[in-house]
């Protein structure tokens, strides 16, 4: 039922500025699942798990960093039948983000582009936000960066911070070095800083494996705006470093595909169906570059089924959403977990 009232519900929402309609529809949801009314309106799939390092999902599709940022809508984007939600970004302290506006819809070309800059609560109200979490029973994702006043030179404390902080919480930590929109942010990807964040976060990790006797998993997160010699070389750090696994990919700086429109020259990372394509072939090269040792979640404009299946192909053991999600609604979510 839900599935056929979302184009209508949509139709209002893009009528708003997009930054309204998203606080809007994140209420919205809040609400309902609170009433019980999102649970009995929404469509369920079969469980089609897939493991991954020790994890089992109950399905492939995910939530994409970024939707739930302050990690308050956990139990209700659950009930719509993600299997697994990332929240956050999260940073060591609170941040506002950039200046409004800084959320801009394409609907030509079903794309979005966005400078928001990590606007979050900071790590310790996110978590606390997620573990008031009570019905998800999915696999919880928790992303981190670092604040936009740390300099890259000291990223990487920000990043043993809240990924420590994070840890008890998480089933997995994401570390986000792939954002557009923290300035130097991306320069992080550089094979000599990779190595040594991956070397921070692996040391803490198996400190922490060993106080708690739990093993959390983690990922980093890549641009797709990368070439193939700059992917080879980053492949053989990850790999070489025993990264659990990757999530490919964040959004774009590439205009060409929506060059024109009105919204094309806005500065911020592009998503959406100008993505798709690329982004596959992105994951495609990771795979073959990581071998089979390091699983990829794959993420870009990711609209039908059909493009869940090329990421599938190119490589990815599982999908996650955003900006489909935002122009398609939860329908999507149960159309790949089908076909998958
Ligand atoms: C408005 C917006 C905010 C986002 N914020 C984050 C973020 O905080 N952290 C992150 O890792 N990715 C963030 N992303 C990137 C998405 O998680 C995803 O990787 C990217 O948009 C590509 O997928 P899509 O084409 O399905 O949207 C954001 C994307 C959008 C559109």
């Amino acid at each position: 039922m839900l599935n056929s009232l979302y184009p209508a519900a949509r139709n209002l929402l893009f009528r708003l500025d997009a930054e309204r309609a998203h606080h809007v529809s994140m209420a919205g949801l809040r609400v309902s699942e609170k009433l019980g009314i999102l649970q009995s309106i929404s469509e369920t799939s079969p469980a089609k798990p897939v493991t991954i390092c020790g994890l089992t999902f109950p399905n492939p599709v995910g939530l994409a960093a970024g939707l739930d940022k302050e990690a308050n809508t956990v139990d209700a984007l659950g009930a719509l039948g993600f299997g697994h939600i990332e929240v956050g970004t999260l940073t060591p302290k609170p941040q506002d983000g950039n200046e409004a506006p800084r959320l801009f819809r394409l609907p030509e070309h079903q794309a979005l582009i966005n400078r928001m800059g990590f606007n979050n609560p900071g790590i310790d109200a996110g978590l606390a936000n997620a573990r008031s979490s009570t019905s998800f029973s999915g696999i919880l994702g928790i992303n981190i960066g670092k604040n936009k006043i740390t300099p890259n030179e000291e990223a990487n404390e920000d990043y043993a911070i809240a990924f420590e902080k994070a840890y008890p919480w998480a089933d997995y930590i994401t570390a986000n070095f792939s954002s557009p929109n923290t300035p130097g942010l991306r320069d992080l990807q550089s094979e000599d800083s990779a190595a040594r964040l991956l070397e921070v976060l692996k040391n803490l990790q198996s400190k922490l494996q060993q106080e708690s006797g739990r093993y959390v998993p983690f990922a980093l997160k890549v641009a797709p705006d990368l070439d193939t010699a700059q992917i080879a070389r980053l492949s053989r750090v990850l790999r070489d470093g025993g990264l659990d696994f990757l999530i490919a990919t964040n959004t774009t700086l590439e205009r060409s595909a929506v060059a024109g429109h009105q919204n094309a020259k806005e500065a911020g990372g592009l998503s959406g169906a100008p993505l798709t394509k690329h982004s596959t072939e992105v994951i495609a090269q990771f795979h073959t570059d990581l071998g089979q040792k390091v699983p990829i979640i794959g993420a870009g404009g990711i609209f039908t089924a059909e493009d869940a299946l090329a990421k599938k192909a190119a490589g990815a053991s599982l999908v996650q959403l955003y900006t489909g999600f935002v122009y398609r609604g939860p329908a999507l979510i149960h159309e790949i977990i089908r076909a998958w």
